[in-house]
């Protein structure tokens, strides 16, 4: 327990809820009963994949076109270098975090071993945007894609079933469409659950073929393509701005570096791992690593390609991928075979985020700011079974009624935030516990952890007031849950 409570408790006093809210956490080590809980059975590559798994999805394959259209035009892969740039510093902190503290809360633990309670419960309740709601929001594009293949091969479903109830209006406010529910989406959410509850080596394996089936995707569409890039759709390279922030020019850049965040959110799934890998210490780093520079590279040539082949102003549909092919009839071949691909490719995002949030529950459920049962694990598939059904079906409800922008807006600002603190947590844990191993350390700090915070922290500022609205919105709702229940039953405290 922090000193603040101690030197207060010892005095007779009671400590004011701020200090206790600032208790930090003691870095145990994994016991073994802990383990036994899980299996240990994930290598470099399988970590790896899960970062793949749980990062290339809607980002490139959707959000890619509709913020070069936006936002940026042609500079769309300035703004992805840009997103990058942030990931990787924050990817580094993760990696000094999960390789001395191999446990499945990732960022919300690294947290409260640094910062205190309270902090790490923002953080926990911020990566359920980055695991169970990007789980939500990749399934409405999943969707989206499902339903677009089914039209091509002549099966129409009813509108009201396919689409979500709410959207957004040119202000930015909530509004009703019309539709009942989403229901494709809240069918591959819980086809995933299933999944998830029955074991982590099945979800691994079934992982690392839907990867190798989206890589192939993005390279055969950036070798085939590349021949019929005109650089003339190259210039201007960043459009002049229309007049309003974010609408082109270098603030739309930024703010299209603040949207396609989204894109990388996910490459730090293998840390959630920690305790089902073989080798934490040195394979979590290289899954984190591995899997955000993979993806970067893939996403820098995918959108090169696709701004090449067609004029950026074309991009701003559900799916620009297929736009981008259809204007060159030559590579009509790669029609359904690349939607197929792209649905798979969505899938293990869904599958992957879905699996990394019940790791963050359990973890949460340990320390006693969540109820006990969530932690329960299964006594034969060795699984959380009860955060997993939990995240299942509150990932389904969200997917059946919230459209995409919103939902992926809320997940980049979030994650943005957590992102932050995970390299503010890298200083301040050198400063107070320089005595700790670390197996891996992040090079040249503490400029790289000053960069990235302050670099995720602006990439926030880009970001439109609505969504600044909701994430508001989204703290109150965590931290009442948190006054109500963590706060009182938090295990640190008692
Ligand atoms: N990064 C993930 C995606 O783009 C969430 O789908």
């Amino acid at each position: 327990m922090s000193n603040a409570i101690n030197k207060s408790s010892a005095a007779g006093a009671r400590p004011s809820i701020l200090r206790q809210m600032c208790a930090v956490r003691p870095i145990d080590p994994v016991d073994a009963a802990e383990k036994s809980r899980l299996k240990q059975v994930l290598g470099p590559w399988a970590l790896t994949a899960i970062g793949l798994g749980a990062t290339i999805g809607t980002g490139i394959f959707v959000l890619t076109g509709q913020v070069a259209a936006n936002q940026t035009g042609p500079a769309i892969t300035l703004a992805l270098l840009i997103a990058a740039f942030g990931s990787m510093l924050a990817a580094l902190c993760y990696s000094e975090f999960a390789a001395f503290l191999p446990v499945p809360g990732s960022a919300y633990r690294y947290t409260y071993t640094t910062l205190g309670e309270g902090l790490a419960w923002f953080i926990g309740w911020n990566l359920l945007l980055e695991y169970a709601i990007s789980a939500s929001t990749v399934a409405v594009s999943w969707s989206a894609y499902v339903v677009s293949l089914l039209n091509d091969w002549h099966i129409h479903l009813p509108d009201a079933l396919v689409n979500a109830p709410l959207g957004v209006d040119a202000q930015d406010h909530l509004i009703r469409t019309g539709a009942l529910v989403n229901l494709p989406a809240v069918l591959i959410v819980a086809i995933c659950t299933v999944v998830l509850y029955i074991g982590v080596s099945q979800s691994a394996r079934a992982n690392t073929f839907m990867v190798t089936l989206k890589v192939a995707i993005i390279a055969i569409v950036v070798i085939a393509g590349l021949k019929y890039v005109d650089t003339g759709n190259f210039h201007p390279y960043i459009p002049p701005n229309a007049g309003t922030f974010g609408h082109f020019g270098w603030t739309g850049v930024l703010q299209g570096a603040g949207i396609i965040f989204f894109s990388y959110v996910g490459f730090d799934t293998a840390s959630t791992m920690a305790l089902e890998a073989r080798n934490p210490q040195r394979d979590v780093p290289l899954g984190i690593l591995g899997a955000l520079a993979i993806s970067a590279i893939l996403y820098v040539a995918m959108s090169t390609v696709l701004t090449g082949m067609v004029n950026y102003q074309h991009l701003n549909v559900a799916a620009p991928v297929a736009v981008a092919l259809d204007a060159h009839p030559q590579l009509a071949w790669l029609g359904w075979p690349l939607k197929v691909g792209i649905i798979c490719g969505m899938t293990s995002v869904i599958l992957t985020s879905l699996l990394g949030q019940p790791r963050i529950l359990l973890s949460m459920a340990d320390d006693g700011l969540l109820p006990a049962s969530m932690s329960r694990c299964h006594p034969r598939f060795k699984t959380p079974h009860v955060s997993t059904v939990i995240t299942g079906v509150g990932a389904a409800a969200i997917a059946a009624v919230f459209p995409l922008d919103v939902l992926a807006d809320l997940v980049s600002i979030g994650i943005l935030l957590a992102f932050a603190v995970v390299c503010l947590g890298v200083l301040v844990l050198r400063r107070t516990r320089p005595d700790v191993h670390r197996p891996f350390r992040v090079p040249w700090a503490p400029v790289t952890c000053i960069v990235g915070t302050l670099v995720c922290l602006g990439l926030t500022l880009t970001l439109s007031n609505g969504t600044w609205w909701r994430l508001l919105v989204w703290t109150i709702l965590g931290m009442s849950i948190y006054a109500f229940y963590g706060f009182r039953h938090s295990r640190l405290r008692q």
